[in-house]
């Protein structure tokens, strides 16, 4: 595993002011440092990372990687987890590993977060690990390597 793209959705530009009590004090600048500095503990996989605020802005860059020399998608599609059909169809025509994380636990909010469209397009799902899930999502993917 050499390069992993860590795609952001919607607002997730906006941790740290947003909800603290529900998405904590980081913000995701400091959220990027810190995935940064842990894995680079376990690895040197590189990682690009990329926000959008607009669906078919995300769409496009997941249309990127259907030639490119990306090894692995983490996404975190935000609220177009429960809305997103384009973004679902944009992920099922990867080849590459796709892990979709959540900061918080979608399962233990309201009831339309529990539908997650984008998921179907995963093989892996984690949700509710906070500042680690970029982390652990890296570790996984290299885990499921070896
Ligand atoms: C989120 C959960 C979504 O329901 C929400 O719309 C987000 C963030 C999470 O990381 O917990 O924006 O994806």
């Amino acid at each position: 595993m050499k390069k992993v793209i860590i795609i952001n959705g919607p607002n997730l530009n906006m941790l740290g002011a947003r909800e603290p009590r529900v998405y904590g004090d980081l913000n995701l600048e400091k959220i990027i440092d810190y995935t940064e500095q842990q894995i680079k503990k376990n690895s040197t996989v590189q990682i690009q990372w990329y926000q959008s605020n607009i669906e078919g802005e995300i769409v496009e860059k997941i249309q990127t990687l259907v030639t490119s020399d990306i090894d692995a998608l983490i996404i975190n599609p935000a609220g177009y987890s429960h809305t997103s059909v384009a973004i679902l169809d944009a992920l099922k025509m990867l080849k590459i590993p796709v892990i979709e994380v959540h900061l918080t636990n979608v399962y233990a909010r309201e009831s339309f977060r529990q539908t997650l469209l984008t998921a179907q397009a995963a093989s892996i799902i984690m949700s509710g690990l906070g500042k680690d899930a970029y982390y652990l999502a890296l570790l996984a993917l290299l885990n499921k390597e070896d």
